[in-house]
């Protein structure tokens, strides 16, 4: 089954809305399959943003997705990628489209409250860099009871 992985980034952890984009993600049918909250240190949010290591914006993203905690889940379910995506709105708040959660709790084009992964390819692998197999409860991952 497809999955994706979520971040609620330190702004929207620090204002207290890690639980409504927990669950408007939850309310797109999709299930919650792992969740911790956690604070990324330096080392870990270089590889989860290693793709953007040479944008101009990489060391300030870098300082701020590790400012403080943030909430990283694993979500599951058809379509999940691209149905987080269009949740979650453009990169820039102020361009995302009205109601998507960018749109309605991003502060700017960096604290934009929600990470989602942006293909099934990058979820798998980003998924690994947060959880082990054994703290995703999947239908697959269940049986071992
Ligand atoms: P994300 O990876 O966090 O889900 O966001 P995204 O795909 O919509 O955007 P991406 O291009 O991958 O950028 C990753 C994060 O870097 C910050 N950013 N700052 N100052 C800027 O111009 C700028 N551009 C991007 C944002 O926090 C963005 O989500
Ligand atoms: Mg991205």
């Amino acid at each position: 089954m497809e999955r994706s992985l979520v971040l609620v980034k330190p702004d929207a952890v620090q204002a207290g809305l890690s639980g409504v984009i927990i669950s408007r993600l939850e309310k797109l049918g999709l299930k919650m399959v792992a969740l911790k909250m956690l604070h990324m240190d330096r080392a870990l949010a270089e590889r989860h943003y290693a793709v953007h290591r040479d944008k101009p914006f990489f060391g300030s993203l870098i300082g701020y997705i590790t400012s403080a905690p943030i909430v990283a889940a694993v979500f599951e379910g058809e379509g999940a990628v691209a149905a987080i995506r269009e949740a979650m709105g453009a990169t820039d708040p102020a361009k995302a489209e009205p109601g998507t959660i960018r749109a309605e709790y991003g502060l700017n084009i960096e604290r934009n409250a929600v990470h989602g992964s942006d293909s099934v390819e990058t979820a798998e692998k980003e998924i690994k860099l947060f959880f082990s197999e054994d703290e995703i409860f999947s239908e697959s991952s269940e049986s071992k009871g």
